[in-house]
């Protein structure tokens, strides 16, 4: 059965003291839910995650992910970090393919493929992120574009790599705007997503993986879009750095 998770992308905020500072808040929080299967994760500045995951002392209900990673095991890459450096600092989760390293770094499905199997090749789970723009939605394309972005960075792998695999639909029109999708909206692209994967593998697979929604999710929101059936949790940014906030939202992970 999958599970859910709900996964907080610090983006590029928070030095050190303070994203060990929002880890212990949260975890705070948080000490009197249940987390039963479901999965808490959060991705600090790369620079401060060797901190947080040293500091996480014996509270395990938090996980740590990097917000990107290179596909080069090592070499001439200036500013990067790879999969063996992640795994150094027992990090072993990635996101991969948000919209802003797209949009801001020229990220494409070429380079992330590479990314991708440099990210099984290490036995790093990967948070893989697409979504549409606001044109290719009002265009009627966005089923179309998040298609391709699915199949040429993920279509290739084997059915077993599906385990390391989480899925992220963010439309960009929904990122940092305010402007969530509605429940719906993010349920006929979810279904649409699982089902592109039960054609490409089979049933199990597309059952097995989470699909997580991302863009504009607050605690006022996360109840309705999560109670969908096709979604399995969120990927939160400007809500995950506020400790009270993250775990209203974690509350809203049935
Ligand atoms: P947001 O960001 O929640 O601030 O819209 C989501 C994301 O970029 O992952």
């Amino acid at each position: 059965m999958r599970k859910k998770i709900v996964a907080g992308n610090w983006k590029m905020n928070l030095n050190r003291t303070e994203s060990i500072q929002l880890v212990s808040e949260i975890s705070k929080e948080i000490k009197d839910i249940k987390i039963g299967n479901n999965r808490i994760i959060v991705a600090p500045v790369s620079v401060n995650l060797a901190a947080v995951v040293e500091n996480q002392g014996n509270d395990k209900k938090i996980e740590y992910a990097s917000q990107n990673m290179h596909f080069a095991e090592k070499g001439a890459y200036t500013g990067e970090v790879s999969a063996g450096i992640l795994k150094g600092i027992n990090v072993n989760i990635t996101l991969l393919g948000h919209s802003e390293r797209r949009e801001y770094f020229k990220e494409d499905d070429v380079l992330l493929k590479q990314k991708v199997d440099a990210a099984i090749a290490n036995e790093i789970e990967i948070i893989f992120c697409f979504g549409e723009k606001l044109e290719d939605r009002e265009s009627e394309n966005h089923f179309k574009i998040v298609e391709s972005q699915i199949k040429n960075a993920l279509f290739h792998l084997k059915e077993s790599d599906w385990s390391k695999i989480v899925l992220a639909y963010e439309p960009v029109w929904a990122i940092g705007t305010g402007k969530t999708a509605t429940p719906e909206q993010a349920q006929e692209m979810h279904a649409f997503i699982r089902n592109l994967v039960k054609e490409n593998y089979h049933n199990n697979v597309a059952e097995n993986v989470s699909i997580l929604y991302g863009g504009s999710v607050k605690p006022a929101n996360a109840q309705e879009i999560f109670g969908k059936p096709d979604v399995d949790g969120g990927l939160i940014g400007g809500a995950a750095l506020k400790a009270d906030m993250f775990a209203e939202i974690i509350r809203a992970m049935k």
